[in-house]
C-alpha cells in the first residue's frame, strides 16, 4: 500500500473545466490547488449546456487551468505521482477532452493513469473536510448511505465498502437539480436554476402562502425508495398557465420557488428517512451540486440528529458540491492507496486504454 503521494485530477464531464492538485499522506487528502472555470456564463444564453460548445471550451480552458493548478500548488510534473481524470458519466464531446488531456499528460510524463466515474468523486469530495492540523481525517464508517443529487443523477446508494455501490432507490424520470433548472427556466429566473430558485425559497414562505402555492410529493408515500420529478415540475407549468396573470409579480415568482422547494424537500427527506431505517448506515453523506442547497443540508441533518443519532451526517465543504477536480482526485488517490500491485501495473499502461462512456456504471 503506497501512503504518500500526489495526484493531478481533471474533470470535464459537463461545463466546468477543472483541475486540482491533491496530496496523500497516511490517510489524510490535502488539496494544493483547486481551480474550475466556469463556462455557465456561456449556457446560460442557451438555457442549458450546449455539448459541442462545452468541448470547444475544454479545448480553450484546459491548458490554462492545469498548468495554474500545478503552479498554485508549487509543484512541478516531477512532483505527480498519479493522473485521473472523469471518464464518465457525463456529455461524450466534453468528456473526450479530459481523458484525451490525461492520457497525453500520463504518456508523455511516465505517470500512471485512473478513470474515475463523476459520481463517485462527488462521494469521496465528503472526505475532502476539515484538513486542519492536528483533527483526525474525515473517514468513512461502513455501511454509508449517500444521497446523491446533481443534474443528472438522483439516487440513493448504499455502500458496504470503499468503491462496492449498490443503488438501492433512483429517480424514475428526472434528476432533482434538472427539475430546479427546468422550474427556473419556466420562471424566467437564470442557468443553473438551482442557485436563483433555493435562494427565493428559503425567503418566499409568506409570498408561498398569500398566493395559497402548494405542490405534490411525488411517491412519497410508497415504501419504495424511487423518486418521481417530472410530474412536480408537470404540476408547476401547470399552475404557472392558470396564474398567467400573476408570473411577472416577484412575489409570486418568489412563492412558486418556496413552494417547489418546499415539495422537493419533503421527498427527499422522506425517501432518505426510509432508507436509514432499512439499512443503518454508519455514516451518512450528501453528493452532487445540490448538495450546495442548504436547506435540504439543514432538513437531514436535523431529521438524523432527532431520529438516527448513530448515523453520523457528513456533507461536502461548499467549494467541493459543485463539479469541481479535487473530488476527482479524492476517489482515485482512495483507489490509488487500496491499489493491489496488479492495480497499479495496469494504470501504468491504461494512457492506451482508458475509454470514454457516456452512461458509466459505477462499479459494485
Ligand atoms: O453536480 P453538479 O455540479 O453537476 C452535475 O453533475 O450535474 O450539479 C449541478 C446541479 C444543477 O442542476 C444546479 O441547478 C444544481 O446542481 N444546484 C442546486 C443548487 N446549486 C446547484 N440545486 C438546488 N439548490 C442549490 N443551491
Ligand atoms: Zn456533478
Amino acid at each position: 500500500m503506497q501512503t504518500s503521494f500526489r495526484v493531478l485530477a481533471i474533470e470535464t464531464s459537463c461545463d466546468e473545466t477543472a483541475a486540482a492538485v491533491l496530496s496523500f499522506d497516511a490517510g489524510r487528502l490535502t488539496v494544493l490547488s483547486n481551480v474550475v472555470s466556469s463556462q455557465a456564463d456561456l449556457h446560460a444564453a442557451w438555457g442549458g449546456v450546449v455539448p459541442t460548445l462545452a468541448a470547444r471550451e475544454h479545448v480553450r480552458n484546459l491548458v490554462p487551468v492545469t498548468g495554474r493548478a500545478l503552479a498554485e500548488a508549487g509543484v512541478t510534473r516531477d512532483d505527480i505521482d498519479l493522473i485521473a481524470v472523469t471518464a464518465g458519466p457525463g456529455l461524450v464531446p466534453a468528456l473526450v477532452t479530459g481523458v484525451m488531456a490525461a492520457k497525453s499528460l500520463a504518456y508523455a510524463w511516465k505517470k500512471p493513469l485512473l478513470g474515475i466515474h463523476h459520481i463517485e468523486g462527488h462521494i469521496y469530495a465528503n472526505l475532502l473536510t476539515s484538513n486542519q492540523m492536528g483533527m483526525d481525517a474525515p473517514v468513512f464508517e461502513f455501511p454509508v448511505l449517500a444521497l446523491v443529487v446533481s443534474g443528472g443523477h438522483t439516487e440513493l446508494v448504499l455502500m458496504r465498502d470503499h468503491f462496492r455501490y449498490e443503488i438501492v432507490g433512483e429517480t424514475q424520470d428526472d434528476a432533482v437539480g434538472e427539475a430546479f433548472d427546468k422550474v427556473a427556466k419556466m420562471l424566467g429566473l437564470p442557468y443553473p436554476g438551482g442557485p436563483p430558485v433555493s435562494e427565493r425559497a428559503d425567503r418566499g414562505q409568506a409570498e408561498a402562502a398569500m398566493f395559497g402555492l402548494a405542490f405534490p410529493r411525488p411517491l412519497l408515500d410508497d415504501d419504495t425508495l424511487d423518486f418521481s420529478f417530472s410530474g412536480l415540475k408537470t404540476a408547476v407549468l401547470y399552475r404557472l398557465k392558470k396564474d398567467a396573470n400573476k408570473v411577472k409579480d416577484d412575489a409570486y415568482v418568489t412563492g412558486v420557488c418556496h413552494a417547489f422547494q418546499a415539495a422537493v424537500l419533503d421527498v427527499l427527506v422522506g425517501k432518505t428517512r426510509l432508507a436509514v431505517e432499512r439499512f443503518r448506515p454508519r455514516t451518512f453523506v450528501i453528493a452532487g451540486g445540490v448538495s450546495a442547497n442548504t436547506a435540504l443540508r439543514a432538513r437531514l441533518q436535523e431529521m438524523l440528529a432527532e431520529e438516527f443519532s448513530e448515523t453520523r451526517f457528513m456533507t461536502p465543504p461548499f467549494v467541493y458540491s459543485l463539479d469541481n477536480a479535487a473530488m476527482i482526485g479524492a476517489a482515485a488517490a482512495y483507489r490509488w492507496s487500496l491499489a493491489s500491485p496488479e492495480e497499479r501495473t495496469e494504470g501504468k499502461d491504461r494512457w492506451r486504454t482508458l475509454a470514454v462512456e457516456a452512461n458509466l456504471k459505477m462499479a459494485l
